[in-house]
């Protein structure tokens, strides 16, 4: 059964390719790359390759950043899961660049399970309480009503990125520039997980990025204001906390303020615009942003990022020869494990072409999932729709222009208007 429908996906997927190739512009190469960058592209292909050969052995690491021999690309959402869930086969690969903004110490997204891995994200969890999020949203409401009163917005520098700045400012307690912390975080982000190249200048930026953040950082940790996640870590540390020395903090606050900025603003910058693209969607998304329903705004959101999530695989090494089903996987393998095909996969998810709103949660895999689960998973699901349902309230919203990441893999424009 999956088979038949495995096979109409690939068909369709090689017709959207010849589509999308016909309507780009310049040569092969040029065209090649505009399917493939898109996320349309992405899903086309992603569907000949879940027929055709799921699981796509390549000779070099695509993920040239981290070392590795090989790279292996599953698209099967059975074989996505097993990567992700195998964490013992599968390693998550970041440690060295982690330490390279820390400045020595791991950073918990970059290390295997083990105990240090539980001090540190026992800690963490410790330092947050059931109704921290209170303060958090309102201003996130207040921001965007702000941000919105006009008749038209550039979305990330004055909402999408900005909100998110805002909370690590005023919940983490990291006291910094909003625009330069915004800058900072982004390009560190960029460095960790996109600069797949390992472009000089990307390092170079990035290493004057976190010399600014670090200071920050330990210059708001003398002073740490009550009942940020700083002071917590702060008062955890003087109480013995090893996870929360001076080391601890830094690379503990460091790491989730990464994880915090340019994700938030570029997941809000890539659901609306896949609204967009819908109108009679973007119609029902409007009607119940009007009524103030937060929660049924998100199911469009959850809905629009599984057409276009932020991240559209996750990597990792195995760090042994083993197998995935009956395939060999020698070691180091870079592992590229395809979530936005497992959020397609016919096998598993009904007419997954169709924009379904309130599909069931389990069906998404949009920041990660088992051990690494992204650590601001509540802090995503209450904040992206605080953010964005005053902006879908709004009649008439359209797009200005595209959004524009100016060369990086960020939106650092997104100008939208309404009537
Ligand atoms: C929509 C926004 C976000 C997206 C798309 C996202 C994406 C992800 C993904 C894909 C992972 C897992 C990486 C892997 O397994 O290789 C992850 C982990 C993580 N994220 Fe997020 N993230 C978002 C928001 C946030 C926020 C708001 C924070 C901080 C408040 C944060 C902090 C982290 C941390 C610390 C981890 C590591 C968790 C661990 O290793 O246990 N993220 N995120």
């Amino acid at each position: 059964m999956s088979g038949t429908s495995r096979f109409m996906a690939a068909l369709d997927g090689v017709s959207g390719l010849g589509a999308g190739f016909l309507a780009a512009k310049g040569g092969f190469k040029a065209r090649l790359q505009a399917v493939l960058g898109s996320a349309a592209g992405q899903r086309n292909a992603m569907a000949v390759l879940r027929f055709a050969k799921p699981r796509l052995q390549l000779k070099q690491n695509l993920i040239k950043c981290y070392e590795g021999e090989g790279s292996l690309l599953v698209t099967h959402a059975a074989d996505f899961h097993a990567v992700i869930e195998r964490q013992a086969e599968f390693h998550v690969v970041y440690g060295p660049r982690m330490r390279m903004l820390t400045g020595g110490r791991d950073f918990f997204l970059g290390m295997q399970d083990g105990p240090d891995y539980r001090r540190d994200t026992d800690a963490m969890r410790a330092i947050v309480k059931p109704d921290d999020l209170v303060p958090v949203l309102a201003m996130a409401r207040a921001e965007a009503a702000d941000a919105l009163a006009g008749k038209e917005v550039d979305l990330p520098p004055a909402l999408s990125a900005r909100i998110p700045a805002l909370m690590v400012q005023q919940y983490f307690g990291v006291e910094m520039e909003t625009d330069q912390l915004i800058a900072d975080a982004t390009v560190m982000f960029h460095f960790l997980f996109s600069d797949l190249d390992a472009d000089p200048k990307i390092s170079a930026a990035a290493m004057a990025a976190k010399d600014r953040v670090n200071a920050a950082i330990d210059a708001s940790a003398a002073s740490a204001r009550p009942g940020t996640l700083l002071a917590r870590a702060v008062e955890a540390g003087r109480a013995g906390s090893t996870a929360f020395d001076a080391d601890g903090i830094r690379a503990n606050i460091i790491g989730i303020l990464i994880g915090a900025i340019p994700t938030l603003s570029k997941a809000s910058c890539l659901a609306v615009e896949e609204l967009l693209r819908r109108p009679k969607v973007l119609a029902d998304a409007r009607a119940v942003a009007q009524a103030g329903d937060e929660a049924k705004v998100a199911d469009h959101l959850w809905e629009a990022l599984r057409f276009n999530p932020v991240n559209p695989i996750l990597y990792r090494r195995a760090a042994k020869a083993t197998n995935i089903g009956d395939t060999e996987v020698a070691e180091n393998t870079m592992v590229l494990a395809a979530n936005l095909s497992a959020m397609f996969d016919e096998a598993v998810v009904e007419t997954p072409t169709r924009f379904i709103a309130g599909r069931p949660w389990g069906v998404y895999a949009l920041w990660g999932e088992g051990l690494h689960l992204c650590w601001g998973d509540r802090i995503n699901k209450a904040i992206l729709p605080a953010m964005l349902t005053p902006l879908l309230a709004k009649p008439g919203l359209r797009q200005l222009s595209a959004p524009d990441s100016e060369g990086t893999p960020f939106p650092r424009h997104y100008r939208l208007a309404w009537s």
